[in-house]
């Protein structure tokens, strides 16, 4: 089976549905707060100020902007809202994120018990073995581009390891996950059209020719992929399509997400030497650290719905059905009528009911594996580095979505 060419309503379809999500992204955040706060370090209190002044946006031409925790969660769950993020850029939808309904859910019965708490935590060893392997090649030198030399091999290795890729392939699994996301300051429309067309491309032949040679060979590979290849869904093997809907969205997921929540923490702990010390005395509190650090800084920041039927928020707004409704994670993880002082690290807060994850239908399918890879990538990292920060010369710059500083230049005596 060959993958069609795009046709045209599809792609259509594709460039509409970016369009979309680039036109709210503008109408969402006015030209200062987009070349301001989004960019930087600091965000949070952008995003209370915002919800203050205006929890519902309405932005003109059926665009909706929500930001309050109860209006977000009833929206990420509302069964006539749908995802707004059909695509990653290729001709096909991402599954299980671009499905609805029972569609959706019958490939999230397929995936879920893949990435369970119970599953994932035999790989702690390696998280650890590879984090120290990665912190050896740099800890003498005193100073390390973080984010390039730690964050970002150091979660990447790990999924082509549970996905059965070679390593040799991982510069083009970075590349390909650069150019979907897209997510420099600087990125216009047609820039972000064009690197997602190539990064999927690029996707596309490397795994139909990984699948091809499996099937040749008869001997589907006992890793993720071959699993893969042999799973059911409604009695059928899953296809090529399926397949390669699969593959795109764990391989974006699997290779930015973390590692951006590893560089966004880092940043954070590297400018906080009090909370640093607080971890240091009180080691217990690293997992509840992690709850915290993903809800005061969201790396990933925002989802996109549409109603297809007229709703009405709990805050009392009502939104027209064809609307299209930008969900923001940050802003309602800072909720004051959710978080005391929610502009306060508490390392030990509890409960701590943040949504960094996503809230609703698509919950993040690999939130068990992140915990887990920055629970024990972090505590490796403060074992070996307790006590650094952010070089002088460092260029701050935070990228979009996800956020995540790509210029991290850490330094320690
Ligand atoms: C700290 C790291 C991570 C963060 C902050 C994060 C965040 C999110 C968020 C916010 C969503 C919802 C997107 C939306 O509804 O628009 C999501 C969905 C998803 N995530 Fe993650 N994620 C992380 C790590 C991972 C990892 C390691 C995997 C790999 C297995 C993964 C796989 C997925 C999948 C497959 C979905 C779609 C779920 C669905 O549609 O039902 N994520 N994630």
């Amino acid at each position: 089976v060959t993958t069609e060419a795009t046709s045209a309503s599809v792609a259509e379809e594709i460039n509409n549905q970016y369009r979309h999500v680039f036109e709210l992204l503008g109408r969402g955040w006015s030209a200062e707060e987009l070349s301001g706060p989004r960019h930087t370090a600091e965000p949070q209190e952008m995003y209370v100020d915002l919800m203050a002044r205006c929890p519902v946006r309405d932005l003109g031409d059926q665009y909706y902007s929500v930001t309050k925790m109860a209006d977000v969660q009833y929206v990420t769950r509302h069964p006539d809202v749908k995802q707004g993020t059909k695509y990653l850029g290729s001709d096909r939808p991402a599954i299980p994120l671009g499905l609805d309904g029972e569609e959706h859910r019958k490939y999230r019965r397929l995936l879920d018990p893949v990435f369970t708490p119970h599953r994932v935590a035999p790989l702690a060893d390696s998280v650890r073995a590879l984090a120290n392997e990665l912190i050896d090649g740099f800890i003498e030198d005193k100073r390390v581009d973080a984010y390039r030399s730690w964050c970002e091999p150091l979660p990447s290795t790990i999924f082509l390891s549970i996905m059965g890729l070679p390593m040799e392939t991982l510069d083009d699994f970075l590349r390909f996950k650069d150019l979907t996301l897209s997510n420099d300051a600087d990125v216009d429309f047609e820039e972000g059209a064009r690197r997602r067309n190539e990064g999927a491309a690029w996707l596309n032949a490397y795994f139909s020719d990984a699948i091809d040679q499996r099937i040749r060979r008869g001997e589907p590979g006992d890793d993720m992929l071959g699993w893969l290849i042999t799973s059911e869904v409604d009695g059928h093997r899953l296809g090529r399509d399926e397949l390669l809907g699969i593959l795109s969205l764990l391989m974006i997921a699997g290779l930015d997400t973390v590692a951006a929540s590893l560089a966004c923490f880092l940043s954070y702990l590297a400018r906080n030497p009090e909370q640093r010390a607080r971890l240091h005395a009180e080691p217990t509190l690293w997992r509840s650290a992690i709850e915290e650090l993903m809800r005061f800084e969201s790396p990933v920041t925002e989802g996109f719905r549409v109603a297809t039927a007229e709703i009405t928020l709990p805050s009392g707004t009502t939104i027209p059905a064809n609307s299209y409704i930008h969900v923001s994670w940050s802003a309602a993880d800072l909720d004051p009528d959710v978080f005391v002082d929610p502009l306060t690290v508490d390392l030990a807060r509890d409960p701590n009911p943040h949504i960094g994850f996503a809230s609703g239908y698509h919950r993040c399918l690999g939130s068990h594996l992140a915990r887990m890879e920055m629970v024990t990538a972090l505590q490796a990292w403060h074992t070996r580095i307790p006590d650094y920060r952010i070089a002088d010369d460092a260029a701050m710059l935070y990228t979009g979505n996800p956020r995540a500083p790509h210029k991290l230049a850490l330094v320690w005596d």
